[in-house]
């Protein structure tokens, strides 16, 4: 896919589930040339090949490549880290942060090495305290570092009301922000259907039961799963911000994005809406909010900047 005279070149840094599923998604939307990136030698590889001899049958005109070499990175423009542990049994929050920290540390340095003008987009879990740590090491500016949470939460919210009014999923438009994770925040006055404010259609008690099975859905799937986490949504929702930026859209999503006083917040990383395009995060939308809903991002970001003091020895190197 030539744009501006350049092929398009988008790295995917992990082979797992979210890696490979979204570099599928990202191959069928055709944006331009993908590599797939693992430390696991043949991984990429296998999978990069396996889903090019499905593109004659998805008509999908694109390149996949495997590699275990940031080399093969150089030069992207937008690059997805998905790298990371999941959290298994017995493993609390704050081992997953440390672990997660360390990886996604030398991942960005390799990025930043390989591809100084990419945009970043962090998967990586805990998202918002990834999407902070990439931004304080890449050293750039806000506009090209943002985190996927928001437009999974935000689908996910959008399935549950589809289901729960009987309405098609496409009549629907959900906003959930804050911090990915049970801390979220769905947001019922910036949601419709046709356009209606679910809050002129649903007595509070119904929005509440579909605003907890949207904060429950991720640890839902956990625990079926067993073994992993969801992988098919997240994937979706990477391909649509990829997207976004790619065809310079202008799209209006919730990402987790560097915050410099909107909400009274600064210094941290959590979901807002913003608008996506070429540059990456052009702009960072302050949304209006209930006094409830004010107190309850203020909570959230309190305990996310607790969390974020955990981060002090990596990005001193002490670690
Ligand atoms: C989820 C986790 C994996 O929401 O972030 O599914």
């Amino acid at each position: 896919m030539v744009r501006g005279g350049a092929e398009v070149k988008i790295s995917v840094i992990g082979s797992g589930n979210v890696g490979a599923t979204s570099a599928l998604f990202l191959a069928e939307k055709e944006l331009g040339e993908i590599v797939l990136v693992d430390i696991v030698k043949g991984l990429p590889q296998g999978k990069a090949l396996d889903m090019m001899q499905a593109a004659p049958l998805k008509r999908m005109d694109t390149n996949i490549i495997g590699s275990n070499d940031y080399g093969d990175t150089a030069n992207s423009d937008i690059v997805v880290v998905t790298a990371g542990l999941v959290r298994k049994p017995g493993m609390s929050r704050l081992d997953l942060l440390k672990e997660n920290a360390k990886i996604v540390r030398s991942v960005i340095r390799e990025v930043v090495k390989h591809s100084p003008e990419a945009k970043i987009l962090m998967v990586t879990n805990p998202l918002d305290v990834m999407t902070y740590l990439a931004l304080k090491v890449s050293d750039f500016q806000r506009e090209r570092v943002s985190g996927m949470g928001g437009v999974l939460d935000s689908a996910r919210f959008r399935y549950f009301l589809a289901k729960e009014l009987g309405v098609s999923v496409k009549n629907t438009s959900a906003l959930v922000i804050g911090v990915h994770g049970e801390a979220m925040l769905p947001l019922p006055g910036h949601s419709t259907v046709n356009g209606n404010p679910i809050t002129e259609m649903m007595s509070r008690e119904r929005i509440d039961k579909l605003i907890e099975q949207t904060r429950s859905a991720g640890a839902e799937i956990v625990s079926l799963l067993k073994t992993g986490s969801a992988y098919f949504t997240p994937a979706a929702s990477i391909a649509e911000m990829v997207e976004a930026v790619v065809n310079d859209k202008k799209a209006v999503m919730p990402c987790s994005v560097y915050l410099q006083g909107e909400y009274g917040l600064s210094d941290i990383c959590l979901g807002t809406a913003v608008k996506l395009g070429k540059k990456g995060v052009e702009e960072v939308i302050e949304l209006e909010l209930t006094s409830e809903e004010k107190d309850f991002l203020n909570k959230s970001a309190t305990q996310l900047k607790e969390n974020l003091k955990n981060l002090d020895s990596y990005l001193n190197d002490q670690v």
